[in-house]
């Protein structure tokens, strides 16, 4: 355990130590606290003598990366000499389409090699991390300050405009995003309460449709009821009928024709 965090503290105090190559951007604050806008210049300040990880490398380039990964890297600085202090102000020319992939970037001065080609190797000196905002768009040369100056004070509102488009299609996303939410959770609440109900329906129903039940058997009963009595007096009447009508009639008939034939025979 105590190992373990031996371990841990070292690696943080090399890591930490490993920032201290750089005097600015500030080493002394969380990374990614600070950020720029593309246009603007970043005061780089660094320390003389090797404070990376690895072997002192002699000579190294200054390169900016993303944060998180070596897929974007642009080089700042060739053959800087890291014997001596040294400092480098540096307009960020970094494009717009790369800040707003990923706005998270490092400094980092890496063994130079001729050409200077980023390998993302563990021999380096990263900065603190830092953000990036979109900003405007310069050209490649900064040679003509007049116009440079002239075009980002053109281009800055129209910048401050898109980011505010941004921010508020951003906001009114939020928002819907928010509220479709808000329905998802009311319509699960709606469907829960329901069910509940009908859960509850159908415990107390259970009681009333058995109080129906009871009340749907009692009148079938007096319907089966009342008319088995017509039938009693239907039923009775046809063995009346029968009794006395067929039996008797049937009876009586063939001997009054009988007779009333065997009176014309008589005549
Ligand atoms: C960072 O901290 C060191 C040591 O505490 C200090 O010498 C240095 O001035 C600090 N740097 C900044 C930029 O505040
Ligand atoms: C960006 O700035 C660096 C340092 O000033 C320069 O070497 C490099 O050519 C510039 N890159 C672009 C794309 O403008």
């Amino acid at each position: 355990m105590r190992l373990i965090i031996c371990v841990a503290l070292g690696c943080l105090l090399s890591v930490v130590s490993a920032q201290y190559q750089f005097i600015l951007p500030n080493p002394n604050i969380t990374d990614l606290t600070e950020h720029w806008k593309v246009g603007e210049t970043i005061k780089i300040q660094w320390q003389g003598g090797w404070h990376g990880v690895g072997d002192d490398p002699g000579k190294t380039d200054l390169w900016i990366s993303w944060f998180r990964s070596n897929a974007f890297s642009q080089l700042l600085l060739p053959n800087v000499d890291l014997s001596k202090d040294g400092s480098f102000d540096w307009k960020v020319n970094v494009s717009n389409h790369i800040v707003e992939t990923d706005v998270q970037f490092v400094f980092r001065f890496c063994p130079h090699t001729d050409p200077p080609v980023f390998t993302g190797t563990e021999n380096e000196s990263p900065s603190r991390g830092f953000n990036l905002l979109p900003g405007p768009e310069t050209s490649s040369s900064a040679s003509s300050a007049s116009s440079t100056s002239a075009s980002a004070t053109s281009t800055t509102p129209n910048n401050k405009k898109k980011t505010n488009v941004g921010a508020i299609a951003g906001g009114v996303l939020g928002g819907l995003v928010f509220l479709i939410m808000l329905l998802v959770i009311a319509l699960l609440l709606l469907k829960l309460a329901r069910k509940r109900k009908v859960e509850k329906n159908n415990a107390a129903g259970e009681a009333a449709y058995g109080m129906l039940a009871v009340g749907n058997r009692t009148p079938p009963s007096e319907m089966t009821g009342g008319p088995p009595i017509k039938y009693g007096a239907m039923g009775q009447a046809p063995t009346e009928l029968y009794g006395g009508g067929v039996g008797g009639g049937v009876n009586q008939h063939p001997y009054e024709l009988d007779g009333g034939q065997g009176q014309p025979m008589r005549k």
